[in-house]
């Protein structure tokens, strides 16, 4: 990535993301490609990045979405991906967004416990529609992630067992108004390891032969997201290897492969900018304090998780510090005992990996407006999305002041 921080800084101000459409492109065809010998369609996983111009661009480039609100939905239908590369999955739908779900036409809806389905069912009926479904199967893997973000086991509260799976799809058969679609599994998020996606995938894929056994034949079966990026060393798993192991518990099966990466499409186009505000010592611990913060960027004070952070000028006097925003918090850190240069006021910090689950998780905490977001493509920046201003901020509040 050859951006220019500081011209973006001085054109756009800090802090702000700025992602490469260019990477996001690579990425995409590096996995499209990798599924090659099947029909397959990539679904992007929305709420990794939900800018508008971000699902745009994956449009273009023939991604469908996997949305989890009714709003996600929207925003796929509005940049132009049809309504048949559209999936709607989540444990806990509501009724106006399943209804508005069906009148949309959807490619699927993917159904997360029983009780779901007798709803959809409800609904389907109420508006005198077939519903297309997909049941999101919990095989009980673990997925070797961090517990926020594993999802394959049963103490998860995601996706329904093999046995109840098989019941859902013999309602879904003997309904009028429910069309069994597809199969759906999402074992967890930044997955480092094959192994447990291949277990997972093949226990799946036994009960899509069991049930093709009974006449109940799927044309989807989605492996769900997941796919790690590399936040400091991680190994990764082999894109390709990736596919050929779910291709190859696959065989024998006629059946479209969907995948819906977030993080692996995004993660890594995305850098956070912020700039330096003060430094302090408190004792023998140095501070330095940015123009950012965790309601911009939460992962490290939610998960403690990791990104790469760099300090953008010439000094080679480092210490360890503190990376911390304002927001009246302790847990608003950056980065804890990091080796930084000395800064002065202005001085521009890099926060890379900023692309997925960084800017979809930020709030107005400490009424804080949500930051600008650029686009680089070709060598170009624009503005995606502008700087929240105060009066954006208190819009909503407004109106019911007495
Ligand atoms: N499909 C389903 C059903 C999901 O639940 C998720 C992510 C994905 C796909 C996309 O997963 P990905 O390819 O991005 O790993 N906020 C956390 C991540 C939460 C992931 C939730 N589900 C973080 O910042 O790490």
């Amino acid at each position: 990535m050859s951006i220019n921080f500081k011209e973006l800084a001085n054109k756009y101000e800090t802090p702000y993301y700025v992602y490469d459409f260019d990477y996001i492109t690579s990425k995409y065809n590096e996995l499209k490609g990798a599924f090659k010998a099947r029909k397959s369609l990539v679904a992007y996983a929305v709420k990794a990045n939900s800018n508008l111009s971000v699902i745009k661009h994956l449009a273009s480039l023939g991604a469908g979405a996997d949305c989890v609100s009714i709003g996600e939905v929207k925003r796929a239908l509005k940049v132009g991906i049809a309504p048949y590369k559209i999936i709607f999955s989540g444990v806990g739908k509501i009724d106006s967004e399943i209804k508005e779900a069906l009148t949309l036409g959807i490619l699927m809806i993917n159904v997360e416990s029983d009780a779901e389905l007798n709803r959809v069912e409800q609904i389907a009926k109420e508006l005198d529609v077939v519903a297309r479904i997909s049941v999101r199967v919990n095989p009980n893997i673990d997925p070797q992630t961090h517990p926020y973000i594993s999802t394959g086991l049963h103490e998860n509260k995601f996706g329904v067992d093999i046995d109840t799976a098989k019941r859902m799809y013999i309602q879904c058969k003997n309904s009028q108004h429910l069309e069994p679609t597809g199969v759906h599994l999402h074992i967890g998020s930044q997955l480092t390891e094959l192994q447990p996606i291949k277990e997972s995938v093949k226990i799946v894929a036994d009960l899509v032969k069991n049930l093709a056994a009974i006449k109940i034949e799927l044309s989807f079966f989605d492996v769900g997201g997941g796919l790690g990026i590399v936040y400091d060393d991680e190994k990764l798993i082999d894109t390709n290897e990736y596919a050929q192991s779910i291709l190859e518990c696959l065989f024998g099966l006629d059946i479209t492969v969907i995948c819906e990466p977030g993080r692996f499409l995004v993660g890594n186009s995305g850098v956070f900018v912020t700039k330096v505000l003060y430094e302090k010592v408190n004792g023998n611990k140095r501070f330095v304090i940015v123009d950012g913060a965790m309601n911009d960027l939460l992962r490290p004070s939610l998960y403690n998780a990791y990104h790469k952070v760099e300090v953008l000028n010439d000094n080679q006097e480092f210490s360890e510090c503190n990376l911390v925003g304002p927001v009246c918090e302790s847990g608003d850190f950056f980065a804890k005992d990091v080796k930084l240069p000395k800064t002065q006021h202005n001085d521009l910090v890099a926060i890379y990996s900023a692309g997925a689950y960084c800017f979809t998780m930020a709030s107005n905490y400490n009424t804080r407006g949500k930051v600008a977001e650029i686009a680089y493509e070709n060598n170009k920046h624009r503005l995606i999305r502008k700087r929240e201003s105060f009066e954006d901020i208190i819009a909503l509040e407004e109106e019911y002041i007495k």
